[in-house]
This record gives structure tokens, C-alpha cells and sequence, in this order.
């Protein structure tokens, strides 16, 4: 089944599943933890479908235990997961929440009970709302307040991890949340989308400082959306279309991690929205990384705009669709892969998240087949593994997502689980790309441990 690209993957590839506190854990209201911008946004009719929100979710909180024993099924070697700032740092500035802690202090001590490594994401969108009530990312101060709860979260865990994540997808926390409004905090506004991306960036590079001295033997990252956007064709104008897709996208926040500098063309056109960036800055946003994680589920087909914007988006007729609407187009996770790697020469790399929406249905038996997501990860994890035949540093990959769970503005409606949830019971039912995930994992090990011939 995955003979034809098992080889390229190096013996000590991490196989991983990611998730998100907020999409996950619910008992939004336990042990201590305040409002996130998201428990608003929620709240607030119109933004999330059917008036979804996180409360319930999947109830990580109260069943990871029974959730860990299905990683153990599958097979993983690492679990990726995010911490919820209002949980630690309840007020925003002040007084840490040992309680809120203690979940997390649980929930390490049982996947490393079971062999798997966890990789610890920091930030992956839940800000306390009395930050954002205080000016939220747009404001400077926001950076003092996240590297507090940073040290906060790694005095208490940084005895056990091995491998943080700063933050997950600056660019849609900047545009998505603040330049557009369709999450959480629900701005609309081109200057704060880059004041926000502006913060985010410095906050990464303060929390790798802090991790280095809290965590010192561990491997510090951070996780971006990338993509790499084709021109439509080779004219001037349709090139020039993609490279700003691939300024907006990747090298706003690449140029200035790797390369201690914004990209030039981007910053003559921001000029008059840019927000103050003080000497020093650009320093901290680029003190060195373990490992760049790199989010893709699709790749742009880029033209110019007849009329008289940047860029636009050209709908290709030739490939197949998940229930997102995203185009499914594995070969750009392999040229974005070898792309990164010449571009910037990240030490290592991780596919932090890749995967598929697909509605998911409950057949007779109560079982739940889904071939097109294990289609969807066999082609990605077949450029995955040609890039790794042509160089590029990868180390490990995490399907997005173990479970079904919290799609943000989608609510419940899209499925993204290697796991059904039933909503109504909670009852986990996994799907027929779990198996399949699961029997690819073991035949890795198989060929691992040198009985390749009988995988
Ligand atoms: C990414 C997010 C993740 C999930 C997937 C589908 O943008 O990081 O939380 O929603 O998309």
C-alpha cells in the first residue's frame, strides 16, 4: 500500500497527529480558565455556523486519557497539541493558575507513560479576552504578556518536553483574525493584521529566548501555513501575481525568521500601514531555530487581476476538492518542501499539519469509511517522501487531525478526524484512514527493525 514511497522515510521519522486546545479540550469554564477570544467570538451571532462553539468539543479535557489509549492503537510516536493561555495566565498579566497547569503536568505524564513524545504548542489562537479587551495583538504590550505565560508554561513543563512550537499560523491570526474578521477577535483592519503578524513575530522571538533558558535541552519551532502559489502562466503580470501571494503568504513571516529582515517589495507596498518595528526587533524575530513547522493542505494557482487588485485566485478544474473547497495538489507540499530548503535552510523540517475535510458519515454497522482522506494523505505523503529523496531535512509528519473537532468559523461541520466524533454521545469511532495510518506506522517500524521483506 505504501511500498512505493516507505523507503525515502528515514528510520527515526517521527509519525504524529495534531490537534488544538480550543478545538479539542472544551470545559471552557474549569479549574480556573477565563474567556479566550474565541468563547466571544462564538458567542457572538453570525461568526461561528449553527452558533458552534468550543465549550463541549470533543472533551479532551475530562477523556485524553481514553484519547492517548487511541494514539497507542494507532501507533504514534509524537502528539502535537497546544496549550490554552487562559487557563495558565487566567487575568492576561499577574497570577499564574496552577490548576490550569496541572492538566497539561497530566496529560505530558500520560503520553510520555505511553511512549509518545509530545510536541507543545504555545500559542494556537485562544488569547484570554482581557488581553484583547487591553488591545490585544495589535499593542506591543501583548508581547510581555505572552512571554510571561511562555516562562509560566515552561518552568512547569520544560522538565519533559522536548519540542515546542511558538506559535501556529501567524498569517492567519494577522489576516484571517484581524485584516478580515472571519475569526476570532473578528478586526477588520490592514494596519492591525500587521502590527498583529509584527507581534507575533517578536513574541516567537522572546519565547525562544525563554525556552532556551526554561527548557534547555529542548528543540525550539515554529509552525507556519505555507503553500507555494503557481503562476497561471508564465507572463509578467501572472508571475508578478504569485510573487505577492508568496509575499503575503510565506516570505512576510519566512524573510524575517531566517533572514532577520522584512521582504523589500512587501514593505514599499505597506509602507503607509507598516507598524513601528524598533531597532532590535528584527534581531530577536531571528535568533536561530531547531526546526521550521510547516502546515500545507493545498497550493494557489495565481493570476493577475483584471481588475486592479494584487492577485486572484484561479479555480483549477483538472483536480480534486475536500469539503473545505480546498484543491487537492500534493506535488506543492513537494516543491514548497525543496523550495524552503533552498530558500532559507531550515535545520530540520516537520509537516505539523496536512489533511482532509471530507463529510463523514456513519455507515449501518456504525463503522465510518473514508477513502478519500486516506487518497488525500497517501499523495501527500508520496511528495513528502520525494522530497525528502531530494534533500530536504525532514524529520516527521502529523495528520491533521486526530480527532474531528472544533473547525473554527465552520464549527462542527467539517471533519478533519482520523477519529469520528459523534457529537451527541462523544463516542470516538475511528475511520478507515486510522487503520490505514495505523498499518502504515507499523510497517515503518517493521522495516525499521530489519523485517522490511514481510511488510
Ligand atoms: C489550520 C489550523 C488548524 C485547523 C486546520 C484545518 O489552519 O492550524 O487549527 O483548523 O487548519
Amino acid at each position: 500500500m505504501s511500498s512505493q514511497f516507505s523507503r525515502a522515510f528515514p528510520p527515526d521519522f517521527v509519525w504524529g497527529a495534531a490537534t488544538a486546545s480550543y478545538q479539542i479540550e472544551g470545559a471552557t469554564n474549569e479549574d480556573g480558565r477565563s474567556e479566550s477570544v474565541w468563547d466571544r467570538f462564538a458567542a457572538t451571532p453570525g461568526k461561528v455556523r449553527n452558533g458552534d462553539s468550543g465549550a463541549v468539543a470533543c472533551d479532551f479535557y475530562h477523556r485524553y486519557r481514553e484519547d492517548i489509549a487511541l494514539m497507542g492503537e494507532l501507533g504514534l510516536d509524537a502528539f502535537r497539541f497546544s496549550v490554552a493561555w487562559p487557563r495558565v495566565i487566567p487575568g492576561g498579566r499577574g497570577a499564574v493558575n496552577e490548576a490550569g497547569l496541572d492538566f497539561y503536568d497530566r496529560l505530558v505524564d500520560e503520553l510520555l507513560g505511553n511512549g509518545i513524545v509530545p510536541y507543545v504548542t504555545l500559542f494556537h489562537w485562544d488569547t484570554p479576552q482581557v488581553i484583547e479587551d487591553a488591545g490585544g495583538w495589535p499593542v506591543r504590550d501583548t508581547v510581555d504578556a505572552f512571554t510571561e505565560y511562555v516562562e509560566a508554561v515552561a518552568g512547569r513543563l520544560g522538565d519533559r518536553v522536548g519540542h515546542w512550537i511558538t506559535h501556529n499560523e501567524p498569517w492567519v491570526v494577522s489576516w484571517v483574525g484581524h485584516g478580515w474578521g472571519h475569526h476570532a477577535p473578528g478586526r477588520m483592519s490592514d494596519a492591525d493584521a500587521l502590527a498583529t503578524a509584527h507581534h507575533l513575530l517578536l513574541s516567537h522571538g522572546r519565547a525562544v529566548e525563554v525556552l532556551r533558558r526554561e527548557s534547555p535541552n529542548s528543540q525550539v519551532g515554529i509552525t507556519l501555513n505555507l503553500d507555494n502559489p503557481y503562476a497561471a502562466t508564465d507572463s509578467d503580470a501572472d508571475t508578478a501575481a504569485a510573487r505577492w501571494v508568496d509575499g503575503l503568504h510565506n516570505r512576510w513571516f519566512l524573510d524575517p525568521i531566517f533572514k532577520g529582515a522584512y521582504p523589500e517589495d512587501m514593505l514599499e507596498a505597506w509602507a503607509e500601514i507598516m507598524p513601528e518595528v524598533r531597532d532590535g526587533d528584527l534581531a530577536e524575530i531571528s535568533a536561530p531555530i531547531d526546526f521550521l513547522g510547516v502546515n500545507n493542505y493545498t497550493s494557489p494557482l495565481v493570476a493577475a487581476d483584471e481588475n486592479g487588485g494584487r492577485s486572484q485566485i484561479v479555480r483549477r478544474n483538472d483536480v480534486d476538492r475536500t469539503d473545505m473547497g480546498w484543491e487537492v495538489v500534493p506535488e506543492g507540499l513537494h516543491d514548497l518542501l525543496v523550495r524552503l530548503h533552498h530558500d532559507y535552510g531550515p535545520r530540520a523540517i516537520y509537516v505539523t499539519e496536512n489533511g482532509a475535510a471530507f463529510p463523514d458519515v456513519r455507515g449501518h454497522d456504525g463503522s465510518v469509511s473514508d477513502p478519500e482522506r486516506q487518497s488525500y494523505l497517501e499523495q501527500y505523503l508520496a511528495a513528502a517522501s520525494q522530497a525528502i529523496t531530494h534533500g530536504v531535512p525532514l524529520r516527521g509528519y502529523f495528520a491533521w487531525s486526530l480527532l474531528d473537532n472544533f473547525e473554527w468559523a465552520w464549527g462542527y461541520w467539517k471533519r478533519f478526524g482520523l477519529v469520528y466524533i459523534d457529537y451527541a454521545t462523544l463516542e470516538r469511532v475511528p475511520k478507515g484512514s486510522f487503520y490505514w495510518y495505523r498499518d502504515l506506522i507499523a510497517a515503518q517500524r517493521r522495516r525499521e527493525s530489519g523485517s522490511e521483506e514481510a511488510a
